[in-house]
């Protein structure tokens, strides 16, 4: 399948499955952007995918995804260069099971796997809109069954810091609006689906300053296999028109009961709203 001419973002691509996505897609020869966090680990990766595929049109952007403030300076770059954006794949996620707090004050999990694709996709809506017919690939995790919307408490600050209950939480979180965007763009020929890539060795929950393994295990799969449903989500026709699905395994599933709540949906879109100055 070629996706040449095809303009496709991708979060967090210089890792794990971000990056088996961004190896399959640019043997597809689609156009990439890359947009990672540390320059150096984007640049090498960006070297990695160019020599593996022999695409040369692989862009890298650097943009810390836990700051909002990043997020905004990121998107005019983004469009003073490219017109058109084909596929969006909120791919960046973060597994911290201690409470860390973002710049902006937002616990971690819930500003990294939340906020910032919600952002990050409204800021690229007249874009991917204009490009349609696009697709946006949400990288959910099937630990959003794990997860509970609170409204007292959304961002599980009174909770003990059980990892899955901060990343599950901030995973339904992102479910929630997945649903309730793929409702508001209705008729525009923009998708949007979750993806639950399946258990994958890679850095998740891995503390960089620390010798630790995060969340890996030898009967977990390789990232080439975590990016198959992104990839398929991305190219195959066979999804075109398709939107508002939980995918895993390149099938649809349903996801938990609580993650379908439109009321909740609605409720949290617009605190999302808020708390992103949108
Ligand atoms: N692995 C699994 O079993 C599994 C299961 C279900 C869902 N998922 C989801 O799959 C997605 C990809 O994760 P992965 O397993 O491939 O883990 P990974 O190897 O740790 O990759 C995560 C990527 O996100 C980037 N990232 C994290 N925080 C960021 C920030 N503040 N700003 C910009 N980029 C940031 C990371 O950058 P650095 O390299 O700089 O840290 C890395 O490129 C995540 O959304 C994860 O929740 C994974």
């Amino acid at each position: 399948m070629s996706m040449e001419g095809k303009i496709c973002m991708i979060t967090g691509a210089n890792s794990g499955i971000g990056k088996a996505t961004a190896i399959g897609l640019a043997k597809m020869n689609a156009t990439l952007v890359m947009l990672c966090r540390n320059k150096e680990r984007g640049e090498e990766a960006q070297k990695e995918i160019i020599e593996l595929t022999g695409n040369n049109n692989i862009d890298l952007f650097i943009c810390d995804l836990s700051s909002l403030k990043e997020i905004r300076n990121f998107v005019p770059e983004f469009k003073n260069k490219y017109q058109n954006l084909h596929v969006l794949i909120n791919n960046a996620g973060v597994m911290l099971s201690k409470k860390n707090i973002s710049a902006d004050g937002f616990e971690m999990n819930f500003a990294v796997n939340h906020l910032a694709p919600f952002l990050l996709t409204n800021l690229l809506l007249d874009v991917l809109k204009k490009s349609a017919p696009s697709r946006i690939i949400n990288v959910g995790s099937a630990a959003h069954r794990m997860g509970k919307i609170d409204f007292e408490d959304l961002q599980r600050e009174n909770k003990k810091g059980r990892p899955m209950g901060l990343y599950g939480s901030s995973k339904l979180a992102m479910t929630l609006v997945s649903y309730e965007l793929s409702r508001k763009l209705e008729g525009s020929n923009v998708s949007v689906n979750v993806v639950h890539p399946g258990l994958i060795n890679t850095n998740l929950g891995r503390d960089r300053s620390s010798t630790s393994k995060g969340f890996a295990s030898k009967f977990f799969k390789s990232p080439e296999i975590g990016a198959e449903t992104s990839i398929f989500l991305a190219s195959s026709p066979e999804v075109e028109g398709i939107t508002g699905k939980y995918f895993t395994k390149k099938k649809t599933k349903p996801s938990s009961k609580e993650s379908y709540n439109e009321e909740y949906a609605k409720r949290l879109w617009d605190i999302s709203l808020e708390m992103t100055n949108l």
